[in-house]
C-alpha cells in the first residue's frame, strides 16, 4: 500500500515537471481563442477563430544590442486576468458610442539566467480581434537599451489570399494594392488584409508611440511565417528605449468576411482614452476646399510666378464659394516662402511664418473670419525635419494668432533628413517627430491632417486633434502622376485595407473630368456619381471637396457634398467584396438622416439595397445621385441622374451601377408614417 502511494506522488511531480504551462483566453462570444504556451524556448501564442486555425504557435521576445535575446528560459511569476465591458464616446468618429468588451491575460515572466530580466506579455481578446503587447518594467539589467529586433512572429495557418502594399519603397504608403497568395509577399506594410473561405483578417498595430513602426517580413522556408520587422534607423538600430517601456499593440482583426472587418473598433479600443483635462472645444469635423487641385493638374503652381496658385484674389474666391455652401474651411497651399523652383529637390527653405509675395494672409484670414470660414494652414516640410522643428513652435503660434485651427502637414521626399543621415518615413524618428507635431498643435488648439506621415494606429482616441491623414495613394495621383493615376478598383480596395487603420484624407469630389490640357495622360478613374459615393465609403472627419469652385458652380450634384456630414452616429458596412464593390450606410450624428455610398470597380453591377437600416415606421425622402445608364468611367464619366422618391425601412432599392461607377444616396426623415 505504501509503495503504491509513492508511485502516484512521483507521477504527479513528473507531470508538473514536463507539462508546459498553458493559458487560454476566449473572446466574450467564445468565437475567438488565444492559447499561450510556455516552454524552455519561450512563450508562444496561437489564434483560432470558430475552431479554424488562424495563427499557429508563434514566438515572442526581443533581441538587443550588446545583450543576449530576451526570449527563452522564462518562468511565469504572475498571471493576472481581467475582463472589461464598457462603452465610450469619441469626440468625433464613425460611431457616437463604441463598445469596449474584452478578456485579458497578463503574464509576468522572468529569466532563470543570472540576468533575470523581466517582461510582461498582455493579450486582449475582443469579439472582433486580438491585441497583444509587451511591457518591460523598470529593472536593473535593462535600463537604457537598443532593440535590434522584435522576435514577434505571425505563423499564419495558410497561404491566405492577401491584399498588400510593399514596404521599404520610396513612395511611402502611396501604392496600388497588390493581390496575391501570402507566400509571395516578401515585406509588406500594415494594415494587411488576408482572406480565407471561413474568415477575413487584418494584421496591424495600435497605439504606436516612442517606437518604430512594424512591417511584416516573410522569414521562413514555408513562406507563410512573418516577423514583426521594425523599420530601422539609418544605422540599422530599430528602437532606442528606456524602461519602463510599453510597446505598441500587435493587432489581428478577425471577422466572418471582409465587409465585417469594416465594422470593427479594435484599433481605437486598444488606444488610451484622452486625458479628461485636455481642451477639445476647438476640435470640429468638417468639409474643406482649397488651392490645391489646380496645382496637381498643372494649371497653377506652388512657386511664385506667373501661375502662382496662392494669391489673395484666388483665396477670396474660394472663401466666397465656401461661405455660400456647407464648407467649413479653405486650405491654401503655397501660402509661405520656400516654394521657389524645384522645392522638393533641394534642402528645404520653407519659412513657416512668412507669407509668399502676392498672398496677403492677414487680409485673407480676416475675410475668412468675417465670412464664417476657417483658413486651413499648410506645413509642407519637404522631409526637412530640422528646418521644420526649429520653427514649429513659432509656426503654430503664428497660425493661432491668425485663427487657423487646422493644419495640413506634408513630408514630400523619399527619406527624412536627420543630421546628414537619411531616415525612413516609418521608423522611430518619424513616430517621435509626428508626436511632437500633434502635441505642439494641441497646445495651440490646432487640428492635424498628416500627409506622408506615419500610418494611423488609432491614436486619435488619445489625441483627438489628430483628425485624419493621407498614408494612401490619394486623388493627387489622378492629377499629375506620370503613371496616369489610380486604377478604377483602387477605391474599392482601400476601405478594406488602409481604411481599417483610421480616417483617410483621400480628397474626393472631382466634377470636371476634362483637365487634360496639361495632363494628357491622366484621368479620373470613376464616374461623377462615384466621386460623391466616396464621401461615404472613405471615412474622414475632415473631408475635402477637391475640385475648383468654378467646376462646382451651379452644379446640381454639389448639393450632395453640401449635405453629407463628416461626423456620424452610426456606420454600417452592408455589402461588398474587396476590389469589387462596397456599400456603406451612415447615420448623421445630429439628425435621423442616413447616407449611403455604393461604389464599384471597372465593372457594371446591379445591387439590391434593403433599407432595413432605416428606423421602422418612419417615412424618408430619398435622393439618389446615380450613374446615368450610359455612364462609364472611361468614355462618359459625367453622365449622372438625380432621382427623388419616398420610402421606408421595408423597401429595397435597386442600384444600377455602371463601369467605374457608384451611387450616393441621402435619406431625409420627413415625418412619422
Ligand atoms: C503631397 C501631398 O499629399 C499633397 O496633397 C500636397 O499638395 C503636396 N504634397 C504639396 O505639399
Ligand atoms: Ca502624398
Amino acid at each position: 500500500m505504501r509503495q503504491i502511494l509513492l508511485i502516484i506522488t512521483l507521477s504527479i511531480v513528473a507531470f508538473q515537471l514536463h507539462a508546459k504551462p498553458q493559458w487560454q483566453i476566449d473572446s466574450p462570444n467564445n468565437h475567438l481563442t488565444v492559447m499561450l504556451t510556455l516552454s524552455d524556448d519561450g512563450l508562444t501564442y496561437q489564434v483560432k477563430y470558430k475552431n479554424h486555425s488562424v495563427i499557429k504557435p508563434s514566438k515572442l521576445g526581443f533581441e538587443f544590442k550588446g545583450q543576449p535575446p530576451l526570449q527563452s528560459n522564462l518562468r511565469a511569476d504572475e498571471v493576472v486576468r481581467r475582463s472589461i465591458n464598457k462603452k465610450w464616446s469619441p469626440i468625433w468618429g464613425q460611431r457616437s458610442e463604441i463598445e469596449e468588451h474584452f478578456n485579458e491575460v497578463s503574464i509576468s515572466l522572468s529569466e532563470s539566467s543570472d540576468l533575470a530580466r523581466k517582461m510582461t506579455v498582455t493579450f486582449r481578446v475582443f469579439d472582433d480581434g486580438v491585441g497583444f503587447r509587451y511591457t518591460l518594467g523598470r529593472q536593473s539589467n535593462l535600463t537604457d537599451f537598443v532593440i535590434t529586433k522584435e522576435l514577434t512572429e505571425f505563423a499564419f495557418a495558410k497561404s491566405f489570399d492577401t491584399w498588400w502594399i510593399p514596404a521599404y519603397r520610396n513612395q511611402r504608403y502611396e501604392y496600388q494594392y497588390l493581390n496575391s497568395a501570402l507566400s509571395s509577399v516578401d515585406v509588406a506594410h500594415t494594415p494587411i488584409t488576408l482572406l480565407d473561405e471561413n474568415f477575413a483578417i487584418s494584421v496591424h498595430e495600435a497605439a504606436l508611440e516612442n517606437y518604430a513602426s512594424m512591417v511584416l517580413k516573410n522569414v521562413t522556408d514555408n513562406h507563410i511565417t512573418f516577423n514583426a520587422d521594425l523599420v530601422p534607423w539609418a544605422n540599422g538600430d530599430k528602437v532606442y528605449a528606456k524602461t519602463p517601456l510599453i510597446t505598441p499593440w500587435r493587432t489581428i482583426q478577425i471577422a466572418d468576411n471582409e465587409v465585417d472587418l469594416l465594422n470593427s473598433d479594435l484599433i481605437l479600443n486598444l488606444n488610451e482614452p484622452a486625458k479628461a483635462e485636455i481642451e477639445t472645444d476647438y476640435i470640429k469635423p468638417g468639409k474643406y476646399m482649397g488651392i490645391w487641385w489646380e496645382m496637381h493638374i498643372g494649371e497653377k503652381d506652388w512657386s511664385p510666378g506667373e501661375i502662382q496658385g496662392a494669391t489673395t484674389k484666388r483665396a477670396l474666391e474660394y472663401i466666397d464659394f465656401a461661405s455660400k455652401h456647407d464648407i467649413d474651411g479653405v486650405l491654401v497651399e503655397g501660402w509661405n516662402t520656400g516654394w521657389e523652383g524645384q522645392w522638393w529637390q533641394r534642402p528645404p527653405t520653407f519659412n513657416f511664418t512668412q507669407p509668399a509675395a502676392g498672398f496677403d494672409i492677414d487680409r485673407v484670414s480676416q475675410y475668412a473670419q468675417k465670412k464664417g470660414i476657417r483658413l486651413i494652414g499648410h506645413h509642407e516640410t519637404a522631409a526637412g525635419i530640422k528646418n521644420y522643428e526649429d520653427q514649429m513652435e513659432d509656426a503654430f503660434t503664428y497660425y493661432e494668432k491668425l485663427g487657423v485651427q487646422s493644419v495640413k502637414m506634408g513630408y514630400v521626399g523619399t527619406r527624412l533628413e536627420n543630421a546628414g543621415k537619411k531616415e525612413w518615413h516609418h521608423g522611430q524618428f518619424m513616430v517621435e517627430h509626428f508626436s511632437k507635431v500633434v502635441n505642439s498643435a494641441a497646445k495651440h488648439q490646432v487640428m492635424i491632417n498628416g500627409h506622408e506621415t506615419i500610418k494611423d494606429t488609432g491614436l486619435s482616441r488619445t489625441y483627438p486633434n489628430l483628425m485624419t491623414r493621407e498614408a494612401v495613394r490619394g486623388m493627387e495621383y489622378n492629377g499629375g502622376s506620370p503613371d496616369g493615376g489610380n486604377l478604377p478598383n483602387h477605391t474599392v480596395i482601400i476601405p478594406f485595407t488602409r481604411g481599417l487603420s483610421g480616417p483617410i484624407d483621400f480628397t474626393p469630389g472631382i466634377f470636371n473630368f476634362d483637365y487634360q490640357k496639361k495632363r494628357p495622360n491622366n484621368r479620373i478613374p470613376t464616374t461623377l456619381a462615384k466621386q460623391l459615393a466616396l464621401y461615404v465609403t472613405l471615412y474622414s472627419p475632415l473631408q475635402m471637396a477637391a475640385d475648383l469652385p468654378e467646376n462646382y458652380q451651379d452644379h446640381p450634384a454639389f448639393t450632395f457634398i453640401d449635405d453629407v456630414p463628416t461626423d456620424w452616429q452610426q456606420s454600417v458596412a452592408l455589402q461588398g467584396k474587396i476590389g469589387e464593390f462596397l456599400i456603406i450606410a451612415r447615420q448623421d450624428k445630429y439628425s435621423e438622416d442616413w447616407y449611403v455610398g455604393a461604389t464599384s470597380n471597372e465593372k457594371a453591377r446591379t445591387l439590391e439595397l434593403p433599407l432595413s437600416f432605416l428606423k421602422a415606421g418612419e417615412l424618408y425622402e430619398i435622393t439618389s445621385y446615380q450613374d446615368a445608364p450610359n455612364a462609364h468611367w472611361e468614355s462618359n464619366p459625367m453622365a449622372y441622374e438625380i432621382k427623388q422618391q419616398q420610402g421606408t425601412n421595408r423597401d429595397v432599392l435597386i442600384l444600377n451601377i455602371q463601369p467605374g461607377g457608384g451611387e450616393a444616396i441621402r435619406f431625409r426623415k420627413v415625418t412619422k408614417k
